[in-house]
C-alpha cells in the first residue's frame, strides 16, 4: 500500500490543515519596526500596526486563531504585577485592534503575571519571596481575564498552573456577563527548559536577573504522566473548554493519554525551544526545515492533538495552501 503515490494518499491517517493550527504572536509597543527574536529566527515582536497586519495575512490562509503576548517596557514591571491590572495595557489594545480589523480572528489572550512582575514569575510571591502565592494569585488572575473579556478576546488561557484558577475565572467571566468566552486552559504545562527562547522574546528571564528562573513548584515535573491525567480532569471539572498540553514534542505520549481521557478538544503547544532546535539545526545544514517542520506537526496531530500552538504557523499554512 505505499508503492505508489495515490495509494499512500488514500491510506494516509493524518492530515495537517491550516485550520489546525494557532500562531502566538509577540506585541511591542511603540517600535517603528519589527524586531527579530534572536533565538527564533523568523519571528518578530511587532507594534499593534504590524500585528494588525500579520493577523490578516493569517486569516487569508486560513489560520483560524491567534494567542497575543506583550512584552513589556521593564519600567512597567513590579513585584507585584500591577500593571497587568491597567485597563489600557498594550495587550488590551492590541486584542481591541485585531478584532476590530480582524473580527473572525479567534483571539487567545494569556491570563499570567510573568509579562507584568520584575521577578518573572507567574505569580506574586509570598512574603519571605520563597515561593509564588497561589490563592492571591488567583484573585488577580480573575481580574485580569475580565478585563480581556471586556476588551473582546475569544478565549482566555490561564498559562500560570496555579491551583483552582480556571474555577475562579469562569466565575469571574460569568459574573461579569462574558458567559460566551471560553477558557483554554494550559492544564498540563511542564516545568521545561523548552521555554528558553520565549522567555527572551518576552523579556521574562532577564527581568529576573537570572536565566535560571525556576517555576518548579507550580509547573509540572516532567517525570510524571499520572499526574496529567489528575490536572486534566481537575481543569475539566472547573470548566475548561480546551485542555491543553505543553510542551508539545517531547510530552506526545502526554497528548495521547490526555486524548483518550477527556471528550473536550485538546490543544498541544510546540514551544519556542522547539522551533529554536529546528532552525538552529537546519543553520548548521544538518536537517531539513521544511521537512522536520512538517512531520513535527504532523507527530502532534497523530497523538491527538486537535490544534497546535506553534511559531511555524504562518509557514506551515503557506505550505499546505500551495499543495492542496
Ligand atoms: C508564561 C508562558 C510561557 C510560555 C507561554 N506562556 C513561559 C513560561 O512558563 O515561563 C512558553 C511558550 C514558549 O516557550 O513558546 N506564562
Amino acid at each position: 500500500m505505499r508503492r505508489t503515490a495515490s495509494l499512500r494518499t488514500m491510506t494516509e491517517e493524518t492530515v495537517l490543515r491550516p485550520a489546525d493550527l494557532i500562531a502566538p504572536l509577540f506585541v511591542v509597543d511603540g517600535k517603528p519596526a519589527p524586531e527579530e527574536i534572536a533565538s527564533m529566527p523568523g519571528v518578530f515582536r511587532l507594534n499593534i500596526a504590524d500585528l494588525v497586519k500579520e493577523c490578516r495575512a493569517l486569516a487569508k490562509l486560513g489560520v483560524p486563531a491567534v494567542a497575543l503576548f506583550p512584552k513589556l517596557d521593564p519600567g512597567l514591571k513590579d513585584d507585584e504585577g500591577t500593571h497587568a491590572l491597567d485597563e489600557e495595557t498594550l495587550v488590551l489594545r492590541a486584542v481591541r485592534a485585531v478584532k476590530r480589523a480582524v473580527p473572525g480572528m479567534t483571539v487567545i489572550t494569556d491570563v499570567a503575571l510573568d509579562p507584568y512582575t520584575s521577578h518573572g514569575h507567574d505569580g506574586v510571591l509570598n512574603a519571605m519571596r520563597s515561593d509564588v502565592e497561589n490563592d492571591r494569585t488567583v484573585g488577580l488572575l480573575a481580574k485580569m481575564a475580565v478585563l480581556q473579556a471586556q476588551a473582546g478576546v475569544d478565549l482566555v488561557a490561564p498559562s500560570d498552573m496555579m491551583d483552582g484558577r480556571v474555577g475562579a475565572i469562569r466565575r469571574a467571566l460569568d459574573a461579569a456577563g462574558y458567559t460566551g468566552v471560553g477558557i483554554m486552559a494550559y492544564s498540563v504545562k511542564f516545568n521545561s527548559a523548552y521555554y528558553g527562547p520565549f522567555r527572551e522574546a518576552v523579556g521574562s528571564a532577564k527581568a529576573a536577573g537570572t536565566t535560571l528562573l525556576s517555576k518548579a513548584t507550580y509547573q509540572m515535573n516532567p517525570a510524571n504522566r499520572r499526574e496529567a491525567l489528575v490536572e486534566a480532569a481537575l481543569d475539566v471539572a472547573e470548566g475548561a473548554d480546551i485542555i491543553m498540553v505543553k510542551p508539545a514534542g517531547p510530552y506526545l505520549d502526554i497528548i495521547r493519554e490526555v486524548r483518550n481521557a477527556t471528550k473536550k478538544p485538546v490543544a498541544a503547544y510546540q514551544v519556542s525551544g522547539e522551533y529554536a532546535q529546528l532552525h538552529a539545526a537546519a543553520r548548521l545544514g544538518w536537517l531539513d526545515l521544511p521537512r522536520t517542520r512538517h512531520e513535527s506537526l504532523l507527530a502532534i496531530k497523530r497523538a491527538g492533538a486537535d490544534m497546535i500552538l506553534t511559531y511555524f504557523a504562518k509557514d506551515m499554512a503557506t505550505v499546505l495552501r500551495a499543495s492542496r
